[in-house]
């Protein structure tokens, strides 16, 4: 009898390791902030069979990403089920239904297995929410930010579970972009970084995978670049015109990078290149720009303001 019940504890306790051991398999997404980015987030991956709860302040802002979610999927239907109509209708239904809303992020984590933050790029206001949510959150859920220019480590440091924390860095726009960068802090466990690459691959994206360093791989290659090009025309060695279509025609890029900068947002770009210098002051790379700081307190901030190195008026 003391046999079987050695040999019981034994199969149990290692059971457990087995259990503890294995990577966690994502199906509940809860996704904060319903903004460009975080409904995307939560579009694709209740396109792919997760059931997911879109987080937001106001019953208001979710009705808008709903809608545009809605809007989204139409397109992506049209495209991938071009001569099967009845098939796209079904993807639309299947995928709405995997997906609700909420203004209560406490009461919706406890049932979670992945939490995705996208809300506003603020170091505090980021530390603040994953703080309250570490509290609310089962032992077993992952959380994960798509910060773009904010250290993960420092965001990890705001909860208990740094094991459980990464980045998942994806791209604008998240239905059509095939990228995320799987950020692994120095704290992240081999277990929680397999979860989000699955994750990831899982959303139909391709990841990649990236220390926490700043701008990750594309935006460490891609701001210094833009800013150079910026620096190139504050010179006066090129017009931006014939610098973006020089990037176009010479290198192969869609965009020149005064277009790619109005795209982006010229304020989001100041705001990575300042946040960037105060790290590393003497990396020439970092520096920032007077003509970008000019068109940024002018309110000259891109397309989304009619008006950045281009009109769009
Ligand atoms: P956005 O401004 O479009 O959306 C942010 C949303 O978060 C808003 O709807 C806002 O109401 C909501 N929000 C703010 N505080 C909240 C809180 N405490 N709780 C719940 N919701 C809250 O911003 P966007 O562009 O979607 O960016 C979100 C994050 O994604 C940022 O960290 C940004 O750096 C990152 N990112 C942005 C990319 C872009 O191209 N816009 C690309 C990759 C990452």
């Amino acid at each position: 009898m003391a046999f079987a019940t050695r040999r019981f504890v034994r199969a149990a306790s290692s059971a457990a390791a087995t259990a503890a051991a294995k990577k966690l398999i994502v199906k509940h997404v809860t996704v904060i902030g319903g903004g460009l980015m975080g409904a995307g987030i939560a579009q694709v991956a209740a396109a792919s069979g997760h059931t997911v709860v879109l987080v937001d302040q106001s019953d208001e802002i979710l009705k808008k990403s709903t809608k545009g979610i809605e809007e989204s999927l139409k397109r992506v239907t049209k495209k991938k089920f071009a001569d099967k109509p009845e098939a796209g209708a079904e993807f639309i239904e299947k995928t709405l239904k995997n997906l609700t809303t909420s203004t209560d992020a406490v009461a919706v984590v406890h049932s979670t297995d992945l939490v995705i933050e996208a809300i506003v790029e603020n170091q505090e206001i980021k530390n603040e929410l994953f703080k309250r949510l570490d509290k609310f959150a089962p032992e077993h859920t992952i959380f994960a930010s798509n910060t773009s220019s904010l250290q993960i480590t420092q965001l990890a440091n705001s909860t208990t579970r740094q094991d459980r924390f990464g980045g998942l860095h994806f791209f604008n726009p998240v239905p059509m972009m095939k990228l995320v960068e799987v950020i692994k802090t120095p704290m992240t466990s081999q277990k929680t970084f397999e979860s989000l690459v699955d994750f990831s691959k899982a959303v139909g994206k391709s990841p990649v995978s990236c220390k926490d360093t700043p701008g990750f791989i594309v935006n460490r290659l891609l701001v210094p670049y833009m800013m150079e090009a910026v620096r190139l025309f504050e010179r006066g060695d090129a017009s931006k015109e014939d610098i973006d279509v020089a990037m176009k025609l010479g290198a192969g890029y869609p965009m020149g990078p005064f277009e790619l900068l109005d795209y982006v947002g010229l304020d989001t770009s100041k705001y990575i290149i300042d946040g960037w210098h105060s790290l590393e002051p003497n990396n020439p790379l970092f520096a920032p720009s007077p003509l970008l700081d000019k068109l940024v307190e002018e309110k000259k901030l891109g397309k989304k303001t009619g008006e950045g190195f281009y009109k769009y008026k």
